[in-house]
């Protein structure tokens, strides 16, 4: 972390240096007569900004885009340097509220890299592109996603305190050996028993290569409950809540088939009892408290199917949540989805990531969408596959879960 905040310092003075030398040497100095009265903040070319000798706030070398505060002769400089390449515009001006509001500048820049962090600081990237990455999460299929889904919500209910809680937990692990029996690495399925509920987790464990003790998590809860007093089924099928993120999970771990292996140890969770109080990642994230396991990440997907927001925005709950993986998510984000995300507070324990962060573990949670606009069928018998449901903009959570995997899972990513 240390090393981290020097480099950077390092870093940001090199890029002021060259900066400076750069607008000694710019030779683009006429003002032109469509002038500009004030400084500007835009989103422009890197190459541009640093030959006008604007300051450049953060940019992405590789994509040569930079975020840039121009004065008024900078810009003036940039439309001469522009007309005389035979070109307009060029840049894409910022508001002064965008800037003031970091979240939403994130959210705004589609094409571009990760501007700001959760603090509102300027950083520089986590991550860099990785095109086997990219085309591995691009194999997610909606179709398949469907039937996965499809299966989920296919029982009764999956509810904790029914006499028959395991049903759909023993199909799951079946399904799991049946799948992965041609797998490329070394792995283990296991029934995780528990002393709050009769019910039980699954846990896949693919063991990591070279740090096998580094442990990335990836959860959603498995079970699901019918709360509606004024329903005439008692019926739970929870398509949504959570038959869709535990989906996702089972979707992604079809393609990671395709890797051949991870440095990190990849742990898959579907959890049990959530809806009855976060029960079964409750144990969990205490047994590996207690057993000082170095748990590094944990992503939980509970909800993905119901676009409330609109298609690809989804909401980054900030409440009992980790700072460094909020981040981390958005920068995947700006890499590889474009999607919007938007910072948003649950309110309260809202799922799974919630057990993680009180052991004090980095836990991140992307929803379906701001909470203020999500399911609202959710705990009744209307939670179901229908028109309202989204299979691409859950499958945006496939690919989440693909790229968290392969992030974090090959490389020394820490907080
Ligand atoms: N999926 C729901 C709620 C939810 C809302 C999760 C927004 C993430 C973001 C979840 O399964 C649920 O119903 N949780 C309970 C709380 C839990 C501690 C019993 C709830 O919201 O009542
Ligand atoms: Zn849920």
């Amino acid at each position: 972390m240390k090393n981290n905040k020097f480099s950077q310092v390092l870093f940001s003075s090199l890029v002021l240096f060259s900066i400076s030398a750069a607008a000694k040497k710019n030779e683009f100095i006429t003002p032109h007569q469509h002038s500009f009265s004030s400084s500007q903040t835009v989103l422009m070319d890197l190459d541009k900004a640093r030959a006008i000798g604007g300051m450049v706030l953060s940019f992405d070398e590789s994509q040569n885009i930079a975020v840039a505060h121009l004065t008024e002769l900078q810009m003036n400089r940039l439309i001469t340097f522009n007309h005389a390449t035979g070109k307009c515009g060029g840049f894409e001006a910022l508001s002064e509220s965008e800037s003031l509001k970091p979240a939403q500048v994130i959210a705004s820049f589609t094409k571009n890299q990760n501007v700001f962090n959760s603090m509102g600081l300027r950083q520089f990237n986590l991550i860099q592109f990785n095109q086997d990455y990219s085309d591995l999460a691009n194999l997610a299929d909606p179709a398949s996603l469907e039937k996965t889904i499809k299966w989920i919500s296919s029982y009764p209910h999956r509810y904790n305190k029914a006499p028959e809680p395991n049903r759909h937990v023993d199909d799951l692990a079946r399904l799991l050996e049946t799948e992965l029996h041609d797998a490329p690495w070394e792995y283990a399925v296991e029934k995780i028993s528990h002393t709050s509920t009769r019910q039980k987790s699954v846990r896949l464990t693919i063991k990591g290569v070279t740090r096998p003790d580094e442990v990335i998590a990836l959860g959603g809860h498995f079970d699901s409950i019918n709360q509606s007093f004024f329903g005439n089924s008692d019926k739970a099928p929870g398509a949504d809540d959570n038959a869709s993120g535990s989906a996702n999970l089972l979707e992604a771990l079809r393609l990671l088939k395709n890797w051949k292996q991870f440095d990190r140890t990849l742990e898959f969770y579907w959890y049990a009892g959530e809806e009855s109080g976060l029960l079964g990642s409750a144990e969990i994230a205490t047994d590996a408290k207690n057993k000082k396991k170095q748990v590094i990440a944990v992503l939980q997907l509970d909800m993905t199917l119901f676009p409330g927001s609109g298609e690809q925005v989804i909401g980054l709950v900030t409440d009992f949540t980790s700072p460094w993986l909020r981040d981390l998510l958005t920068q995947i984000n700006s890499n590889y989805l474009k999607a919007q995300f938007i910072a948003d507070e649950c309110g309260y324990a809202c799922s799974d990531h919630a057990s993680w962060h009180r052991q004090g573990f980095h836990a991140v949670t992307p929803f379906e969408a701001v909470t203020e606009t999500m399911n609202r069928n959710i705990h009744t018998e209307k939670d179901i596959l229908d028109q309202r449901s989204s299979l691409t903009h859950s499958n945006t959570f496939t690919k989440i879960a693909v790229l968290f995997a392969l992030v974090l899972g090959n490389s020394d990513l820490k907080p």
